[in-house]
């Protein structure tokens, strides 16, 4: 057992991020906070459009150069929001590794997957390389590419959409990782590679001791994967807490609008309801609750009253003023 003292590997204070001019400023993600500790997974869920993957860069220090953060990000207490270039070139990788939703795009299409991954290792643990190369088809091999001696001479185009995020799976590994990453990892794949890349993840997180933050616009792959979750809305953090309370007791209507859309889940109808309406334009967010506009149990005060996230349980949090 770790002290309850010691603190959490990842915790987020706060997180506020705006894009454009000081005159008209978007407000992208509004005082988010969680804490992630060693070893667990915490599911990120929301719709497209909510913050989820600014919040996932605001972590990896890759927030595109209009941005304005605020908040604090404190990671193995380090605060990231201070790291120089120099410094992030030690924790982007080596400590924080992310995967992204198509693979294509990260991995460099004229360039043989064995020697993508041994660069890597080449660069941060200043292996030889034959020991490089030697190590790359051990990493292809865990992930569970068949004929990791052959593959390794592959180019990212000669290889499938699941073998291509496998490759990014254990470029993500190679250099150990105390906290991976991955936004939308299966979201570009086929629903029978999807569980066998979830289940990969699964895995090695628990060979590795990993820390995940799985972020997914699917509830239903959060709900099998997580073991706390949090939802987001337009920027916004609305619930918060153990899966499993979360799940058996949805206290903001969007959660429950999320889960109700979701067919093997209980309370689910035959029909799949929808949420009604979609993602306000966060130029003109709505005052009061972002959500009210779509909420069907919306009220008055929800229009114009500001609603803070508040504890409905020891770990549970809710932000509507009707939890
Ligand atoms: N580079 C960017 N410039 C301006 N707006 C952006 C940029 N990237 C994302 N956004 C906006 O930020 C909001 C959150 O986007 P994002 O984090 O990608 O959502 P999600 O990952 O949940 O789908 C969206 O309104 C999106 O339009
Ligand atoms: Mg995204």
């Amino acid at each position: 057992m770790r002290p309850a003292t010691e603190h959490a590997l990842l915790e987020v204070s706060a997180l506020s991020v705006t894009l454009g001019s000081k005159t008209s400023a978007t407000t992208i993600l509004k005082e988010v906070s969680f804490t992630l500790e060693r070893g667990r997974t915490l599911g990120i869920v929301g719709e497209s459009g909510c913050g989820k993957s600014m919040t996932a860069l605001a972590l990896m220090g890759l927030l595109p150069e209009e941005a304005t953060m605020s908040g604090r990000l404190v990671f193995d207490g380090m605060d990231l929001t201070t790291l120089s270039t120099r410094q992030w070139q030690t924790v982007r990788g080596p400590r924080i590794a992310m995967i992204f939703q198509e693979p294509m795009t990260a991995l460099n299409p004229v360039m043989t997957v064995g020697r993508q991954l041994a660069e890597m290792l080449l660069v941060h643990e200043g292996a030889s390389s034959a020991r490089a190369r030697s190590h790359a088809i051990e990493l292809l091999e865990r992930v569970g590419i068949a004929d990791p001696h052959s593959r390794v001479d592959a180019y990212p185009h000669q290889l499938s959409g699941g073998m291509r995020q496998r490759v990014m799976i254990a470029m993500a590994l190679a250099c150990k990782p105390d906290l991976l990453i991955a936004d939308e990892p299966t979201t570009a794949l086929d629903v029978s590679i999807e569980a066998q890349i979830l289940d990969l993840l699964l895995e090695l997180q628990q060979q590795e001791g990993m820390a995940l933050l799985l972020i997914s616009h699917n509830l239903a792959v959060i709900s099998e994967m997580a073991d706390d979750m949090l939802v987001m809305y337009a920027g916004e953090v609305v619930e918060r807490g153990p899966l499993q309370q979360v799940l058996s007791q949805p206290r903001h209507p969007y959660t429950q609008g999320l889960m109700a859309s979701i067919p093997s889940m209980k309370h689910a109808r035959k029909v799949l309801p929808t949420i009604a309406g979609t993602v306000p334009n966060l130029k003109s967010r709505p005052r009061g609750c972002a959500f009210a506009p779509r909420c069907e149990q919306a009220q008055e005060r929800c229009r114009t009253e500001t609603i803070a996230l508040r504890a409905v349980d020891a770990q549970h949090c809710v932000a509507c003023v009707l939890a």
